[in-house]
C-alpha cells in the first residue's frame, strides 16, 4: 500500500455540520426542523448533480445553488417567514466544525501529512466556513471544485486534489461522509475514508471496500 502523504476532507458534513445552520434557529423552524434540514442538503446536492450532467454552461457556484435549494424546501414546508430563510443562510457561512475536527487536523502535522479541503463551495465560501471554524491555520490548502467548473464525484474534481498536491491518488486519504463522494474518490483511486457519522446503510458496495470511521478521531490510527 502506497505511503499516505495527505489528508484531503470534504468540507460540509464532514468537518462542518450542516445541520448547525437551521439547529440555530430550530425554535422559530418548529419541530420539523431536522427533516427540513435534510430536505434542503438532498436538494442542494440534486441540484449539483443535475447542473453538472447538463453541461458546464450551467455550471452555477455552491452558494447560489445552497440558496436555490432553501427557496424551494420552505415552499415545500409552507415557511413563509423571509427574514428567518435569511437568518438560516447567513448561518450556513459560518458552520460549525464538530470537535474532533481541530485536534485531528493538528495531529497530521507531527507526521507531515498535508492537510486540505476539497469541497464543491466557492473559495469565498469555504474562507468563510474555515475562520468560523477556527480551523485556517490547521489547513495547508483549501481547494474548491471551481477550478474545475463541475461538482462532485466529477474525476475532474479529484484530480485537483492529485494536481495541486502534486501526488498519486494513492498517495491521498480521502475522508468524506458522503457515501457518493466516497465512492467517487476511490473511483479515482484514492485512499478512501468514510466518515459514517450517522452509521448509515452501506452504499455504493463502499462496506469492505474502503475504510470505514464513526467520525474523525479514528483516522490516525487507521493511519498507523
Ligand atoms: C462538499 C460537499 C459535498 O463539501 O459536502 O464538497
Amino acid at each position: 500500500m502506497a505511503r499516505i502523504r495527505a489528508a484531503v476532507f470534504d468540507a460540509y458534513g464532514t468537518l462542518l455540520d450542516i445541520h448547525a445552520a437551521m439547529a440555530a434557529h430550530a425554535a422559530r423552524l418548529g419541530p420539523d426542523w431536522r427533516c427540513i434540514s435534510q430536505d434542503w442538503r438532498a436538494k442542494q446536492m440534486e441540484y449539483t448533480w443535475v447542473r453538472s450532467l447538463a453541461g458546464p454552461a450551467h455550471h452555477v457556484p455552491f452558494f447560489a445553488l445552497t440558496r436555490e435549494a432553501l427557496a424551494v424546501v420552505a415552499e415545500t414546508h409552507g415557511i413563509t417567514d423571509r427574514a428567518l430563510l435569511a437568518d438560516v443562510l447567513a448561518a450556513y457561512r459560518t458552520l460549525s466544525a464538530y470537535p474532533e475536527v481541530a485536534p485531528t487536523l493538528q495531529a497530521l502535522r507531527a507526521p507531515g501529512i498535508a492537510r486540505a479541503i476539497l469541497s464543491n463551495g466557492e473559495p469565498d465560501m469555504l474562507a468563510d466556513a474555515v475562520r468560523a471554524a477556527g480551523i485556517e491555520t490547521l489547513l495547508d490548502d483549501v481547494l474548491s471544485v471551481e477550478a474545475a467548473g463541475v461538482y462532485k464525484p466529477a474525476p475532474a474534481v479529484y484530480r485537483l486534489a492529485t494536481d495541486r498536491l502534486g501526488l498519486e491518488p494513492a498517495e491521498i486519504a480521502f475522508l468524506s461522509s458522503n457515501p457518493w463522494d466516497a465512492f467517487g474518490a476511490r473511483a479515482f483511486g484514492m485512499r478512501v475514508f468514510w466518515v459514517n457519522r450517522g452509521g448509515g446503510p452501506d452504499e455504493y458496495g463502499l462496506r469492505g471496500a474502503v475504510a470505514e470511521l464513526r467520525d474523525l478521531g479514528g483516522l490516525l490510527p487507521a493511519l498507523a
